[in-house]
């Protein structure tokens, strides 16, 4: 690994000597056991511990098939997915590995008694399979999560209704959180050369859901003057909501939950903002009935913000908890985009509300390989920026983990695989400087 790493870090490597480096048999990666599915059984979800489930442990280098690619991985990130894989919820993921295992000969490698996760990664193509061109050994890369096998016409207008569409590193073995990782090649885009490793790994999962979710014509179809209500504002997928709400000409109504995070988003440049806390919903009288008060409230509250406007848009993921107050508050032919399920997926709503003003609720997940790369390229234009706010080495992704489970974060939290440091990686200093304080705006605080 050694000589790989040092490859990367030279600056006058060649293609041809990338695609000579010896491939390891083994590499370090964070993973799960399937003999250990039921570790937390009985325990609720809160106490469920990230740092017991994941270990970081050698494992073979899986064998590489045709349009795939194997990366050496500088960095990579945390997202909710690794949180549900490590307290195994609302599924063990071993049983998407298990039916995956079932498709191919190829695929049976995924089905094993340890998953590789992650979804993310920043890093350096090592190998690519037979029908691989378009990428070559010593590429830097960012990876999207999008994996499909496109046998069926069913997948073909937009990737993300393939029958055999899955999340890589959640429902797919081989995961980013590890020194190497095999992906599809069509998973691949080009690195943002202005930032560092941990930072041009941050975006990637979370940046391409929000795109798709608000901008796509496939989610909520955002335009100029829209009133976007943005749950978890300054989380992962909501820094990145409200980052294309603003550069849109849309007005984010940011949902947070300390003045902190109410910070964050005003430096973001969103003027309209609700602490949750601190105004104290309560949508949920108890565990069965919703509080129609609460969610009016919740409205007058909005309408103060807009100039008595209601909300066109709102981001939902909440779930449960919020999705009655979601639908509310939607103004006549608005639009609630959902792509979780966080605080519970049984979601109760008054019908009333939606179809008397003619509302629309759309479901979106992830985003196709178009819609990556659009988010992508946004990010190496320097008009959207990470939102890494902590970096961890990969023997403490249990700890980064927890903090995410626990909502002790902000934005994104990072972790560095391959890279010996943060900092590492930049290409071009001059768009990096341009947009410094806006790459930085999640760090300190
Ligand atoms: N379908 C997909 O493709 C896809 C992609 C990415 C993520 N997801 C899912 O989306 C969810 C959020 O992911 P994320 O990366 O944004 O997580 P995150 O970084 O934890 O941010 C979510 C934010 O939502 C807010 N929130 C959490 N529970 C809430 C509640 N009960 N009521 C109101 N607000 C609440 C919190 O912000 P405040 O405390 O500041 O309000 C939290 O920081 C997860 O369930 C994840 O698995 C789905």
């Amino acid at each position: 690994m050694k000589e790989i790493l040092d490859a990367i870090l030279a600056s006058d490597t060649t293609a041809a000597d990338f695609a000579a480096l010896p491939i390891p048999e083994s590499y370090r990666a964070v993973t799960i056991h399937k003999d250990e599915a039921d570790m937390f059984a009985g325990v609720p979800s809160r106490d469920k511990d990230p740092r017991k489930s994941l270990h970081l442990e050698d494992v073979p280098v899986p064998e590489l098939g045709p349009g795939e690619a194997l990366v050496a991985v500088m960095a990579s990130s945390v997202n909710y997915n690794s949180v549900w894989t490590s307290i195994f919820e609302p599924v063990s993921t071993f049983g998407f590995l298990e039916r995956y295992g079932k498709l191919s000969p190829l695929t049976a490698r995924h089905d094993l008694p340890y998953h590789v996760i992650g979804s993310d990664l920043a890093g350096v193509v090592l190998r690519t399979g037979p029908g691989v061109n378009k990428w070559k050994p010593g590429d830097e890369v960012v990876a999207h999560c999008l994996s499909v096998e496109l046998e069926s016409a069913d997948g073909h207008n937009d990737t993300m209704l393939d029958p055999e569409q899955r999340i890589w590193g959640f429902e797919t073995n081989f995961g980013g959180l590890a020194e190497i990782a095999l992906v599809k090649s069509n998973q691949l885009m080009p690195k943002p050369d202005h930032l560092t490793w941990e930072e041009a790994a941050a975006p990637g999962l979370v940046n391409s859901t929000a795109y798709r979710q608000l901008v796509s014509r496939n989610g909520a179809g955002m335009k100029q003057g829209d009133n976007v209500l943005i749950w978890g504002a300054s989380g992962g997928l909501g820094s990145y909501a409200t980052q294309f709400a603003l550069a849109g000409g849309a007005n984010p109504i940011c949902v947070v939950s300390s003045p902190q995070k109410a910070g964050i988003c005003r430096s973001m440049g969103a003027e309209a903002i609700i602490d949750r806390n601190a105004e104290d919903y309560r949508f949920w009288k108890d565990e069965h009935t919703q509080d129609p008060r609460e969610w009016k409230r919740f409205g007058k509250r909005i309408r103060e913000l807009t100039d008595g406007e209601d909300v066109d848009i709102v981001f939902e993921h909440p779930g449960r908890e919020t999705f009655g107050a979601s639908v509310y508050v939607t103004r006549k032919g608005g639009t609630i985009v959902t792509c979780a399920s966080t605080s519970g997926y049984n979601h109760e709503y008054d019908n009333r509300y939606l179809w008397m003003s003619l509302k629309r609720i759309v479901g979106s997940h992830f985003a196709n390989y178009r819609e990556a790369w659009e988010a992508n390229r946004l990010i190496a234009k320097g008009k959207i920026h990470p939102t890494l706010s902590k970096t961890y080495r990969l023997d403490e992704t249990g700890q980064a983990a927890y903090d995410v489970h626990r909502n002790l974060h902000q934005g994104k939290v990072g972790v560095l695989a391959l890279a010996p440091q943060e900092g590492m990686g930049v290409r071009d200093r001059e768009l990096r400087d341009k947009h410094l304080p806006a790459i930085n705006r999640f760090r300190n605080v």
